[in-house]
């Protein structure tokens, strides 16, 4: 990283807020990175179909924190997409949701040899993705 984007990525961990929204998009090179996943119930190795943390607050938390890090870049502050990837909003909510979302976030998507979106398999738990779902399911779904 140049020291500028050091420079920008510090201010925006250290703010934990979305002070400068166009600083960060300005920069998609912003590297993924684990989800702190502290006191939340651990999850086996093998991969859930449902997610067992919904509701949960803390859950929710942290899986807020975890999209902002890690996937407001493309899918939108607030997961309100300005249209380049999906809008994670519009996702099936709940159970129907769970298996495709986690399916995804797992894998990553590329088409013809380009990334479309990055795998997360070995860089963030599946406790914080979950964590991240729980939070995608408190927003209500776009009018359009
Ligand atoms: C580099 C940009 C990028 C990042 C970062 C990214 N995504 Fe994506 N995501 C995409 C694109 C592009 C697609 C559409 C892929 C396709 O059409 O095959 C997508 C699709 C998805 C889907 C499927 C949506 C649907 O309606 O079918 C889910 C779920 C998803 N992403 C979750 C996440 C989560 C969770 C994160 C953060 C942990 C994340 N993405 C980070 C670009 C990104």
């Amino acid at each position: 990283m140049s020291p500028v984007h050091k420079i920008v990525a510090a201010a925006f961990l250290l703010t934990g807020l979305l002070a400068a929204p166009q600083a960060l998009m300005a920069h998609g090179d912003v590297q993924p990175q684990p989800v702190d996943t502290t006191g939340l119930k651990p999850i086996g190795k093998a991969v859930l179909k449902e997610n067992p943390y919904r509701g949960d607050a803390l859950a929710i938390k942290i899986g807020e924190h975890g999209y902002t890090q890690n996937c407001a870049r493309c899918h939108g502050i607030g997961a309100i997409s300005g249209g380049i990837s999906p809008d994670l909003r519009k996702m099936d909510p709940a159970k129907e949701g769970d298996e495709w979302y986690i399916y995804r976030s797992l894998s990553g998507s590329a088409k013809d040899g380009r990334v479309l979106m990055p795998k997360f398999e070995g860089i963030i738990s599946q406790e914080g993705l979950w964590a991240i779902r729980s939070w995608l399911d408190t927003l209500p779904p776009p009018n359009d």
